[in-house]
């Protein structure tokens, strides 16, 4: 059982910024079939694990804000030894009473009944609006309940609030708990990189770096991946979201491996590119550094009232002015910049909040991440060039696609590169490759 102290924490901070007389309520995940009687491995839903780190399906929180107290209240599965032989451990409601500080565990099998009368008189009600199915369907039957029950003295709450207004603005900045975790999904995370570029050579297949990948997370207590793993050698690179992971890595070409794994409920998410062979051609080299200059520009510039959007707008100038210098692309470079041609061979943001989940949660104010930065927010850099095999360029760039990238904390004095463990350089990299 993990610790708990954590989750206490992160209820009672909720519970403090709850309006008075109110009750919150957030719904586990539900296993999800994979094919026919076969699920696929349980993912918590990221809220309910944020306030609790209990991972069984079958659970609810609620939280009750009145002026005599606070009331925290778990349902989950009974105990049953035959569901247990064959399908694991439950908690049941006598150890969670034990292992949460909770004021009462009761069965989910009494979710309908109770979860009425636990919030009956409240006048506002928070929860994740539309988050799950099981979890909107339950609280249309509590609020049908309460509605219809004038003459039994009960009352619905006249407001309903999205818990994700407070919820999402605690889950942006992290706690040194949560950051102690994170770093340890980078490293781990980065010697998955380190291990895919070793055992990278011409005739291996992508997913036997994906393998490499994935044996690196397993065999460190990361169990899965925070997102599929993308491995695309060649032009596959050029496929933002490519996870086929099938075909065969040719000599002479680059593969871009884009892997992170999940830490204790917190992700990792690392950009790499390298040549298959371990040596770059000079056209790969000139993209490459190209990406690596304006991705140390842009980390360089990530520190408390910075912003993603001024970052971004660095990148933007120097791929434009690189880009020019190479002869990839012709013309004035004002006037590149106002046609906006960059977008051509760069087409994703800068980056994003990371944390519980990859692209994690919290509000970046507006469409071009104008958010102002502030200690314990956590993002990724990863600026990348993409030239497919029809870009209308000389065809000796065709096929090179390059992204780099990393996980920063934002601190009081600048940030800190969590996934700085694996190498990025040139030189680096074609000195680990050749086994120097
Ligand atoms: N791996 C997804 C992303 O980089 O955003
Ligand atoms: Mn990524
Ligand atoms: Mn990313």
């Amino acid at each position: 059982m993990k610790n708990q102290t954590f989750f206490t924490e992160r209820r009672k901070e909720l519970l403090a910024q709850m309006c008075d007389n109110s009750a919150a309520v957030i719904f586990a995940a539900s296993e999800q079939t994979r094919s026919l009687d076969t699920e696929y491995s349980f993912r918590q839903n990221s809220y309910f694990y944020y306030l609790t780190g209990f991972n069984e399906p079958e659970s609810v929180l609620l939280l009750v804000k009145t002026s005599d107290a606070n009331t925290v209240v778990l349902f989950n599965r009974d105990k049953d030894r035959v569901q247990e032989i064959w399908h694991g451990r439950r908690l049941g409601q006598t150890q969670a009473l034990k292992c949460f500080e909770l004021d009462q565990a009761l069965s989910i099998s009494e979710l309908t009944t109770k979860l009425p009368e636990l919030i009956n008189g409240v006048d506002t009600l928070y929860s994740c609006h539309g988050e799950t199915t099981h979890g909107e369907d339950a609280l249309k039957s509590v609020m049908s309940t309460l509605r219809q029950g004038m003459k039994q003295n009960l009352s619905a709450p006249s407001v309903q609030i999205d818990l994700r207004l407070i919820l999402d603005e605690m889950r942006l900045i992290k706690t040194s708990e949560e950051v102690e975790i994170m770093r340890r999904a980078s490293v781990i995370s980065a010697n998955a990189h380190t291990r895919a570029m070793l055992f990278s050579k011409p005739g291996v297949f992508e997913y036997q770096l994906e393998a490499e990948i994935m044996h690196e997370f397993a065999s460190n207590g990361a169990r899965f991946a925070a997102y599929n793993t993308i491995v695309g050698g060649g032009d596959n690179a050029c496929i933002l979201h490519y996870t086929e992971n099938e075909s065969v890595l040719k000599d002479g070409d680059l593969v871009l491996i884009d892997a992170g794994c999940e830490y204790q409920g917190y992700a990792a998410d690392i950009t790499r590119t390298f040549p298959v062979n371990g040596k770059f051609s000079p056209e790969q080299k000139a993209i490459y550094q190209l990406v690596l200059k304006a991705q140390l520009a842009a980390i360089a510039m990530i520190k408390p009232s910075a912003t993603i959007k001024a970052a971004n707008d660095t990148v933007i100038e120097i791929f434009t002015e690189g880009l020019l210098d190479l002869g990839v692309i012709s013309g004035d470079f004002e006037q590149a910049m106002t046609d906006m041609v960059y977008k051509d061979f760069y087409m994703h943001g800068l980056g994003h909040w990371i944390g519980i989940d990859v692209h994690d949660v919290g509000d970046y104010r507006t469409s071009d991440r104008s958010r102002f930065l502030e200690p314990g927010m956590t993002l990724t850099i990863e600026p990348g060039l993409y030239i497919s095999e029809d870009a209308d360029v000389d065809p000796k760039w065709r096929g090179i696609g390059v992204r780099i990238e990393d996980d920063l904390l934002v601190t009081v004095e600048g940030n800190e590169v969590l996934t700085k463990d694996v190498i990025k350089t040139v030189e680096q990299i074609e000195a680990l490759m050749a086994g120097e």
